[in-house]
């Protein structure tokens, strides 16, 4: 039986868990908007078209700030086609997915239903078609009290009190030669210093998130980071990441592993941040924010979800059906794995954004007129958004490990902690990788008393099941968290006997020693 030994103090910290770090994407894109979050006429619709049964989701998934409304839409959207009255907005092509944009959900739209899905709003700002001027104007209608041209627009639109929206993405994947305004770093890095700029003399109160590298295999990667940055430094608080997996050709192992990319991307972008830190002499530190992560089968036997696909698919429609991967047993595992990278790198990763939230490579699926339910990858996501509080604590593991082809040797068992010294408890994340064994793990807590187990779940295959089972709207709950009996504190130690291909989370009542 594979064995681990994770081993915390309570003195290493990292830093506090980033309420941030619990974000999600909503896009116009596909039915992630339309028929995802937004369907009037939906026997669960409210008074303002919302669904009721996906707000519920959200708010019990733990989401804390939304990213809206792209991604690649957002390179070529005019957030002015958005406000005002519905049934005078213009209906536009959506040249990034080949859509019909009906523009009946808007800025008042998304900032009604982050309030009613108790969610932060984080808005993306088209830095591909438009520029400094469309930047300064969207947040002054969002941000600025009233008694100007765009502030008492907003109020005319029915908005008395500011969005006071405090995160915003200065364009996105602009290094994609996809995108609409493609641009090379040294164009965009002063597109982003100039229109971020114009953007905080409206409201210093802001906070910017540059355009990073959309992977960290992007042939540009490390270089755009140096370049953007060493124009906009100044002006930014954030560098953003994109990075999206899947299981490639039956290599189990190496979807298993690929948390070592997430692990590599962030440490490289970090490097790079202070390198234009320490050339600039600067004091101010620059942050990351992994605004879209998740996986995401682009290539796929049927390749349904590559680009030119996604193209054909669309034929100008309405809320086409795009990308809605259905996600098994094995992405779960892994989608653990990349929320334990993301916590282990928390005093640098302070926001981070799973992408999408209904429909589009989401956690949840809604269906048309019909329900909405939870998919595998929902889990991890909320069970650690809800127990990850107070401090995060370095993790110490040795034990087994397994070779991947892609992405180098890993730990079987992948680990994150958090304590939270205000309830007096830890919480323990593990992902047990073997795909035929149950692991012996050990988890040793210096300067802690071990109490007792005031809660343990796992996710696995199902009994009849296989690593590739799902949840259907036939069978919403098959593939859900169960209670963790195999789990017992001994001498001051945790011991817990994860299954085969697992991810469970351990809450333990401690005092400290
Ligand atoms: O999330 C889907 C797409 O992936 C986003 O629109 C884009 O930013 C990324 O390439």
């Amino acid at each position: 039986m594979p064995t681990a030994r994770i081993t915390v103090d309570r003195e290493f910290t990292i830093g506090p868990v980033p309420r941030r770090l619990f974000g999600s994407f909503v896009e116009h894109m596909g039915r992630c908007v339309y028929t995802g979050i937004y369907e009037p006429g939906h026997p669960q619709a409210d008074e303002h078209g919302y669904r009721r049964d996906v707000l519920d989701l959200t708010r019990e998934m733990g989401v804390s700030i939304v990213r809206y409304p792209g991604g690649n839409f957002v390179s070529g959207y005019r957030w002015e086609d958005g406000i005002g009255p519905v049934d005078q907005r213009p209906r536009r092509i959506d040249g990034a997915w080949h859509t019909i944009e009906t523009n009946a959900f808007g800025l008042h739209e998304f900032a009604g239903w982050a309030n009613e899905a108790g969610v932060e709003m984080q808005e993306a700002i088209n830095l591909g078609t438009a520029g400094v001027e469309e930047a300064r104007a969207i947040v002054e209608y969002a941000n600025h009290p009233g008694g100007t041209a765009w502030s008492d627009k907003r109020i005319a639109n029915g908005a008395k009190d500011p969005f006071g929206i405090k995160v915003w993405n200065l364009g996105n994947e602009l290094d994609g030669e996809w995108q609409i305004g493609h641009k090379t770093a040294e164009e965009y890095g002063r597109l982003a210093q100039e229109a971020g700029k114009a953007m905080r003399l409206v409201d210093p109160s802001i906070e910017l998130i540059a355009v990073g590298s959309s992977n960290a295999h992007m042939p540009t990667f490390g270089q755009w980071e140096y370049t953007v940055l060493s124009h906009a430094y100044d002006v930014v608080d954030y560098i953003s990441l994109h990075a999206y997996y899947q299981e490639h050709d039956g290599d189990v192992r190496s979807f298993l592993a690929s948390a070592n990319d997430m692990d590599y991307f962030i440490e490289s972008v970090i490097a790079t941040v202070d390198a234009v830190k320490a050339k600039k002499s600067s004091s101010k530190q620059v942050n990351l924010s992994f605004d879209e992560w998740n996986v995401w089968y682009q290539q796929r036997g049927d390749a349904d979800d590559q680009l030119h696909v996604i193209e054909q698919k669309a034929q100008w429609r309405e809320h086409p059906r795009l990308i809605e991967d259905t996600y098994n047993v094995t992405d779960a595992i892994v989608v653990g794995t990349y929320l334990n990278s993301l916590l282990r790198h928390g005093d640098r990763v302070t926001i981070a954004n799973q992408a999408q939230l209904v429909n589009v490579i989401a956690p949840i699926r809604a269906e048309e007129n019909g329900p909405a339910w939870r998919q595998t990858i929902y889990w991890p996501f909320a069970r650690v958004a809800e127990l990850a509080k107070g401090q995060i604590l370095r993790t110490a593991t040795t034990g087994d490990r397994f070779e991947s082809a892609q992405y180098g040797d890993a730990d079987v068992v992948d680990a994150s902690v958090t304590y939270d010294a205000e309830r007096g408890r830890v919480a323990v994340f593990l992902a047990n990788r073997g795909l035929d064994d149950d692991a012996d793990v050990t988890v040793t807590l210096n300067g802690f008393t071990a109490k007792s187990i005031s809660r343990a779940e796992v996710l696995t295959i199902p009994e009849g099941g296989n690593r590739n089972s799902v949840n259907t709207e036939q069978d919403q709950n098959a593939v859900a968290p169960t209670k963790l009996d195999r789990v017992a504190v001994q001498d001051g130690l945790v011991r817990v006997t994860m299954p085969a291909l697992s991810w469970a989370a351990v809450e333990l009542e401690v005092t400290e020693a």
